[in-house]
C-alpha cells in the first residue's frame, strides 16, 4: 500500500495549476457511448478513476485512447461497437460513478446490464432515482444477482420529477433523454457545473438541451448524435483543497486555471474565517497569517457549501480559534476523517449529522489511514500544520481523485513524499 510521509511547518509558497474535474470527465466519457462516431475530451484528470472508466468502456467494446503528454491530458474515445454492453462487477466495485453508463447504454443499444454499485465509505450511495427516472421513460428494470438489466425498444420522453436531488442521477436521466423519443421535463435537477459541463458537450453532439444549471431541465429527444471535441472543466474540489491549503499553512498560494465562479461559497466561508482571498480571471490567490476565525458550515447541493469540501473545511476549523459547527446534510457517513484527526490532537464531537470541532488545537504527527477520497485530502491538509512527520496510509484513495498530488504540494514547498509505487498495489474496495 502506498503512503504519503509529511512533515508539518511549512506555509505553501508559489502557484499551483488545478486539473480537469474528475466529476465532470467520467460523465463526459460514458457520453461517447451515445454516438458511433469518435469523442475527444480534453483536459482529463490523471487520477485513477479515470483509468476505471477506461478499462470500463473498453471491456464493453469501446476504443479508448488515454494520453497525458504535455499536450494532451485527453482520450479520444470511439464506440462503433458496444459488443458486450455490461458493467461488471469486477470494475463497477472500485468505482460506484460506473453506473453513470446506465442511461447511455439503454439509450444507445436498448439494453443494459450494470452491477449495482453497492455502498461505499460515506453511505449506502442507493441508484433507486435513476432507476425510476428509466422506467419512467418506459425502459423495463430487473435486478438479479447483483446486476440491473435494462430493456427497451426505444426510450420515450417523459415527466421526472426526482425525490431528492442527485448529481450523477441527473447526469445519467439526461444521457437517456437525449435520445429518446419525445420530449422529457426533469424538476429537482442536480445544478451541479458538472451537470452544465455534461450537458455543454451533449449539445456539441447535436442534442438538444435547455435549462441545464437549473432545476428544471427540459430535453426534446433525437434519432443519432454524432462527435465532438469537448474541453472539461477545472475541478472545484481540487481548487478548494488547494484554497484551504494555502489558508491552513499560513501561506501565499495562487490557485491557477480555476474557474472561480463554481467556488463562490468556499470562497465566502474561508473569508468569513478571516483568510484573504482575491479572484484573478482563472486564478485565485490565498493569503493567510494563520490567525484563523472558527464559522460554521452546513453542507448544501449546488451552490450551496459542497459536501465534497467538507473534509477539508474541518481540518482547517480544528486550526480557528472558537468552536466551528459542520452539519453534513448529503451523505449519512460522510465523518470518517473525524477520528483521524482526533488521532493528531484535534478537539472534535460528533453528533449524528452534526461535528462540533473546538479549535485552536496543534496538531501532532501520527500514523493515520486513508478512508475515502475527501477524508484523505482532509488528513493531508492537517499534516502540512502537524508538528513532525506524519505517516498516511492507503493513499490510493486520493489518486482516485487528485492527479500527482504531492508533487503540486512539493512544488509550493510542501514537504511530502510518497512511499511506494503509485501503480503498485491494486485498489481494494
Ligand atoms: C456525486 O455523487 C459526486 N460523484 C460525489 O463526489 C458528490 O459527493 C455527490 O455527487 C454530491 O455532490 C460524482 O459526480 C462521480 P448524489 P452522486 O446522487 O451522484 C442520495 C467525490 O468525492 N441518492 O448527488 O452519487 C444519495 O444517497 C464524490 O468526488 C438516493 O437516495 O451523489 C445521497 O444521500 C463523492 N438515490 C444524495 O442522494 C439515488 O438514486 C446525493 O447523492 C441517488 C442518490
Amino acid at each position: 500500500m502506498e503512503k504519503f510521509v509529511i512533515r508539518g511547518g511549512n506555509p505553501l509558497l508559489g502557484s499551483i495549476r488545478v486539473s480537469g474535474a474528475k466529476n465532470s470527465a467520467l460523465p463526459c466519457m460514458a457520453a461517447a457511448i451515445l454516438t458511433e462516431d469518435e469523442v475527444i475530451l480534453e483536459n482529463i484528470p490523471q487520477v485513477r478513476d479515470i483509468e476505471t472508466e477506461r478499462k470500463l468502456l473498453v471491456s464493453m467494446g469501446a476504443e479508448v485512447e488515454l494520453g497525458y503528454g504535455r499536450a494532451q491530458h485527453r482520450t479520444s474515445i470511439s464506440c462503433r461497437v458496444l459488443s458486450d454492453p455490461v458493467a461488471k462487477y469486477e470494475i463497477v466495485k472500485t468505482m460506484r460513478a460506473s453506473s453513470l453508463v446506465l442511461g447511455p447504454l439503454i439509450a444507445r443499444t436498448g439494453l443494459a446490464r450494470v452491477a449495482m454499485p453497492g455502498g461505499c465509505a460515506i453511505g449506502g450511495r442507493p441508484i433507486d432515482l435513476h432507476i425510476k427516472g428509466l422506467e419512467a421513460m418506459g425502459a423495463n428494470i430487473t435486478q438479479e444477482h447483483g446486476y440491473l438489466e435494462a430493456r427497451t425498444e426505444r426510450l420515450k420522453g417523459a415527466h421526472i420529477l426526482f425525490d431528492k436531488i442527485t448529481v450523477t442521477g441527473t447526469e445519467d436521466l439526461l444521457m437517456a433523454a437525449v435520445l429518446a423519443d419525445g420530449e422529457t421535463v426533469m424538476e429537482n435537477c442536480a445544478r451541479e457545473p458538472e451537470v452544465t459541463d455534461l450537458a455543454a458537450m451533449l449539445v456539441s453532439m447535436g442534442a438538444k438541451i435547455e435549462g441545464a444549471g437549473s432545476s428544471v431541465i427540459r430535453v426534446h429527444g433525437v434519432d443519432k448524435l454524432h462527435g465532438t471535441r469537448h474541453r472539461i472543466n477545472p475541478d472545484r474540489i481540487e481548487a478548494g483543497t488547494f484554497l484551504v491549503a494555502g489558508a491552513i499553512t499560513g501561506g501565499d498560494l495562487r490557485v491557477t486555471q480555476c474557474n472561480p465562479a463554481h467556488l463562490s461559497s468556499v470562497v465566502a466561508k474561508l473569508q468569513e474565517c478571516g483568510v484573504r482571498l482575491d479572484i484573478e480571471g482563472d486564478s485565485i490567490r490565498v493569503r493567510s497569517e494563520g490567525n484563523l476565525r472558527s464559522a460554521d458550515i452546513s453542507t448544501e447541493e449546488y451552490p450551496g457549501f459542497p459536501t465534497d469540501m467538507q473534509a477539508q473545511y474541518m481540518a482547517l476549523a480544528t486550526q480557528a480559534d472558537g468552536t466551528s459547527v459542520v452539519v453534513e446534510n448529503i451523505f449519512e457517513n460522510r465523518f470518517m476523517h473525524v477520528q483521524e484527526l482526533a488521532r493528531m490532537g484535534a478537539n472534535i464531537k460528533v453528533d449524528g449529522r452534526t461535528a462540533t470541532i473546538r479549535g485552536k488545537s496543534p496538531l501532532s504527527s501520527a500514523a493515520v489511514m486513508c478512508s475515502d477520497l475527501r477524508a484523505s485530502a482532509s488528513l493531508v491538509l492537517a499534516a502540512m500544520v502537524a508538528e513532525g512527520e506524519t505517516i498516511l496510509d492507503r493513499v490510493y484513495h486520493i489518486d482516485r481523485g487528485y492527479e500527482r498530488i504531492e508533487e503540486k504540494l512539493r512544488s509550493v514547498g510542501a514537504e511530502v513524499r510518497r512511499l511506494g509505487n503509485i501503480f503498485a498495489s491494486k485498489p481494494a474496495v
